[in-house]
């Protein structure tokens, strides 16, 4: 397993681990992550605002299925860009059945992020999804498997038929998978297919079974992916509740600490040493975006760190350019804080939301937003009382969820993840030709130090300024301290 990557750029979604990000972390000899969270929407958007450095064409001139991508070129791309107020044309949403324009789009756009991600060099790169994002996993991972992803990193979720999904698409086989349906009775249908074979234009493209991590928080789901995953886990990312993005949620009754945030306690720590008598290479996770975290991880026996907020404010990460300079200042003069709300989440898991002014982080800013679903990638899948699937948000309108079966009391304090996600990234929905979706930045309580990678006089920096510091924690201690002396004389 030595061959392995030391550094782990942490998926950030929505599209703040794009392809630009891992191509800069892969070139440098880590490990470059892109999210595969609502690329389809990803790619919908960017063909729509003109493409105007011709990226996502190329990547759909590579798409080895020459009709499919024609498809959605036609559908989506606008020469020059749509009008400023002109809203995004809608895709459908996910769902068990999904029709076959939001599957092509959702393949052909899991095909151009990683194809890009990986041009011009040969070092392997990963991909991000979410287990809750069930719906989506099939053919989103076939469009990433084509463009010869090297790893597939899957957290939210106890990820235990993923590794059978990869052995099936890499025999050139149909895939399912199961996905979880509240109320489901013995019996329901509730097991996603996809066929490779429905897809290819021609003959099935052979394609290699990428490496899967899966990303847990606990000892107790660290041996269950090992012990009871339907195939070959090839390494484990054990997170820490420092990390950004969502938490896993403390153990036991939730209790809150003065400012409102989840308290975790001594069951939520994670014992190392148990960890590795599970005899295969992990990562650590959350607050290890620091050298000396690193060499600590390595005395640990771990393989390495996951970073995800160190990254997240890169020059190469596709957060919004303001936000990035807003937070970066507040970094600068000591003024930046994430509250850690254990509502936002219309998943229920706490959700890390960087504090910045105009963002919904502002209860303002939250209450004046009309309460829409209209993207649903986190809409959770339910039994009607006519055995159907139905999906409800509680993000959404009240009235809806409750009437729809869900609890009016999960409805508190509920924001609008998707839409706030695809804001962050300069891709936000116009609604009535007028109001645009603004933005909640998530990052890890870590965000105080990255203010660590700021090359001397500037006030941004890039994730090569990342790498160079974080391996100087490959060095011996006292190698570090040599240099340090070095400096101060
Ligand atoms: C902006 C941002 C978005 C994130 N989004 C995701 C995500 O979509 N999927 C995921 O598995 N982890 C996500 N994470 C977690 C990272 O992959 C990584 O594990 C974490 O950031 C490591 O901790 P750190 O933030 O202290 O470096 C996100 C983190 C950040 C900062």
């Amino acid at each position: 397993m030595s061959e392995d990557c030391t550094i782990i750029q942490g998926g950030m979604g929505v599209g703040v681990s794009n392809w630009k990000l891992a191509q800069a972390v892969s070139r440098a000899g880590q490990l470059g992550v892109v999210s595969g969270t609502a690329l389809d929407l990803v790619l919908a958007r960017r063909l729509q605002d003109g493409d105007l450095d011709g990226a996502m064409r190329r990547g759909l001139d590579a798409f080895p299925f020459r009709a499919m991508a024609a498809r959605v070129r036609e559908l989506y791309f606008i020469e020059g860009g749509k009008a400023e107020r002109t809203p995004y044309r809608t895709v459908p949403s996910l769902a068990k059945d999904m029709p076959r324009e939001l599957a092509e789009l959702s393949i052909v756009a899991n095909f151009v992020e990683v194809f890009l991600a990986r041009e011009g060099h040969a070092n392997p790169v990963g991909i991000n999804y979410l287990e809750k994002i069930q719906t989506a996993i099939l053919p989103c991972l076939y469009g990433a498997m084509l463009a010869g992803v090297e790893y597939v990193i899957m957290g939210a979720g106890i990820p235990l038929k993923m590794p059978g999904v990869l052995d099936r698409f890499a025999e050139q086989k149909a895939a399912e998978y199961p996905m979880h349906v509240t109320g489901a009775l013995e019996g329901d249908d509730t097991t996603m297919h996809f066929d490779p074979a429905d897809f290819s234009e021609g003959e099935l493209v052979p394609l290699r079974r990428p490496k899967f991590l899966a990303i847990v928080s606990s000892n107790t789901l660290a041996t269950t992916m090992v012990k009871k995953a339907n195939g070959r886990v090839d390494g484990l990312v054990i997170e820490t509740r420092i990390a950004g993005g969502h938490n896993a949620p403390p153990r036991g009754k939730l209790q809150l600490n003065p400012i409102g945030e989840p308290i975790y306690g001594e069951r939520d720590a994670i014992d190392i040493p148990k960890l590795c008598e599970l005899g295969i290479p992990f990562w650590l996770a959350g607050g290890y975006g620091h050298p000396d975290m690193l060499r600590e991880a390595l005395a640990l026996g771990a393989a390495g760190v996951q970073v995800g907020t160190a990254f997240a404010f890169t020059d190469e990460s596709g957060l919004r350019a303001d936000y990035k300079q807003e937070l970066l200042a507040k970094v600068i003069a000591g003024t930046a804080s994430v509250f850690t709300d254990p509502l936002a989440s219309p998943t229920g898991f706490p959700f890390k939301v960087a504090q910045l002014e105009g963002t919904v982080s502002e209860a303002e800013v939250y209450d004046e937003r009309p309460r829409i679903c209209n993207l649903g990638f986190l809409r959770e899948a339910y039994r009607t009382p006519e055995g159907e699937i139905g999906y409800r948000c509680a993000s959404g309108p009240v009235t809806v969820y409750v009437a729809k079966g869900g609890h009016v009391e999960d409805t508190v304090g509920r924001k609008c993840i998707c839409n706030g996600l695809l804001a962050n990234i300069g891709l936000p929905q116009v609604l009535n030709g007028n109001r645009v979706e603004t933005g909640i930045v998530t990052a890890g309580d870590d965000i105080v130090t990255v203010g660590q990678f700021l090359p001397l006089g500037q006030t941004h920096y890039s994730a090569l300024d990342v790498i160079n510091e974080l391996e100087r924690g490959l060095l011996p201690a006292s190698a570090l301290k040599d240099e340090c002396l070095a400096v101060i004389a």
